[in-house]
């Protein structure tokens, strides 16, 4: 479960965080300014590595899903780890390319790939679509039809799974929009052969993202796996195992439990056991989350008639997670100095109740200037960020051993508003 920020709590006192990757969050503030989005080369390189490790002696390819974290210079790491990508628009197409990702380790999934995404995939050459609906199998068979060409496809298996995560981000149940049902894959199979430029030969599942626990997993897998042997008796072969994302990660410290790579790449060792194709796995959060800072100052404490709240120059629009999920993040001040400790209401300046970071928050008594750190923000923090508010984007940072490179410029005002003019040139469609 995604532990809710909802009620108040004041079990654990947070633990500074003066240092990242060798870097000092002071100094990294004061010449970049906040709020700042930075991370942790190490600690990204090293969640590759511990995933590898799990994965010896399997065909395995990880593709990292871009949606976590698309930032340039975090996919030039994942390429130059060797992993592909899981991609969900033209626009990620082109971000896994322009990185150096090659298309032949690139999957695309989503349900909405428009002709024109399925066009430019089959250009670039990418490995395989997971495909989510008929309509999508046959726009896709249209379009490499145009095209002269055949494209690979694995069928997105909804295995009616409860991911026991929170409801927004869980996409295993027959009631969500994601995949189809074992029955109208089976069906896809069958009619499969009629299919000229469509190599229909791949299975994919995903059932939710930030699972702690492997049950759901096993159950999920499990039904994919008996679907596969059923597929491989009645003569259809199987080249690719898609088993998704999802892994959780610590949000929480002294609470979340997150599932070791070891342990859940045993699961699907398990699962799939006799599947000589190539398995794909396509984690997002598992590997950048916990590399992951959101540096920001204290703006001010105001003192409410019933709260304290602590007023950050961080909002919203730089991290959505507690506001769209209620999402905890720990925070800690970046100054190890003693002090007393005191609760706060953590939010930040958008005219929102919702852009609140934590409630009843413990933290060392702050002081405006202060500097804080809310961690676990490298998955799904700047790569959900908008300028509400006309907050421009936040600056972005990659730490590398005591060094640091600018990675995204804070965006400028002219920059926010380039694009817009004034209504002035009227046609008629
Ligand atoms: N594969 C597919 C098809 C996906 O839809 C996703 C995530 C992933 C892989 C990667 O999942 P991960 O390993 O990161 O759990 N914004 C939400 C998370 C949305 C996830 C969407 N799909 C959040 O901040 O919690």
């Amino acid at each position: 479960m995604i532990a809710s920020s909802r009620h108040d709590d004041t079990s654990s006192v947070p633990e500074p965080q003066p240092f990242l990757d060798g870097v000092d969050l002071h100094a990294l503030a004061e010449r970049l300014g906040t709020p700042l989005h930075a991370y942790s080369a190490n600690a990204i390189r090293r969640r590759i590595g511990e995933l590898q490790t799990a994965l010896q002696g399997l065909d395995a390819t990880i593709c990292y899903a871009v949606k976590a974290n698309s930032n340039r210079a975090i996919l030039e790491l994942m390429a130059a780890a060797g992993l592909g990508a899981d991609i969900v628009s033209a626009g990620e197409l082109q971000r896994a390319l322009a990185a150096g990702i090659p298309a032949a380790r690139i999957v695309f999934s989503g349900v909405g790939k428009t002709d024109e995404e399925i066009g430019a995939a089959l250009d670039a050459g990418i490995a395989r679509f997971n495909v989510e609906s008929l309509d999508e199998l046959h726009a896709i068979e249209r379009v490499a039809a145009a095209r002269h060409v055949v494209a690979n496809a694995a069928v997105r298996i909804n295995p009616d799974v409860d991911a026991l995560t929170h409801a927004k981000i869980s996409t295993g149940r027959a009631e969500n929009k994601f995949g189809v049902s074992i029955a109208e894959a089976r069906r896809w199979f069958a009619e499969g052969r009629q299919l000229a430029h469509v190599r229909l030969d791949g299975l994919h599942v995903h059932i939710g993202s930030q699972i702690l626990d492997l049950t759901p997993f096993r159950l999920a897998l499990h039904r994919v796996a008996a679907f596969w042997r059923e597929l491989v008796q009645a003569g259809h072969p199987v080249a690719s195992i898609d088993v998704g994302g999802g892994l959780g990660v610590r949000y929480r410290a002294g609470q979340d439990q997150p599932v070791a790579a070891a342990d859940y790449v045993q699961v699907v060792r398990e699962a799939l056991a006799g599947f000589d194709g190539r398995l794909l796995l396509e984690p997002g959060r598992y590997l950048v989350a916990e590399a992951g800072v959101l540096l920001t100052r204290v703006l001010r404490i105001k003192e409410g008639t019933e709260r304290s709240f602590l007023v950050l120059d961080a909002a919203m629009n730089d991290l959505q997670r507690p506001s769209l999920y209620d999402a905890w993040h720990d925070i800690v001040p970046v100054s190890p100095e003693p002090r007393p400790l005191a609760t706060y209401d953590v939010v930040g300046p958008v005219c929102e109740t919702g852009d609140t970071f934590a409630r009843g928050r413990v933290l060392p008594a702050c002081a405006p200037g202060d500097l804080l750190a809310i961690q676990g923000t490298g998955a799904y923090g700047a790569s959900m960020a908008s300028t509400y508010n006309s907050r421009p984007l936040a600056a972005e940072a990659l730490l590398d051993d005591g060094r640091y490179a600018v990675i995204r410029r804070r965006q400028t005002l002219e920059e926010m508003v380039a694009g817009e003019q004034p209504a002035q040139d009227w046609l008629a469609p």
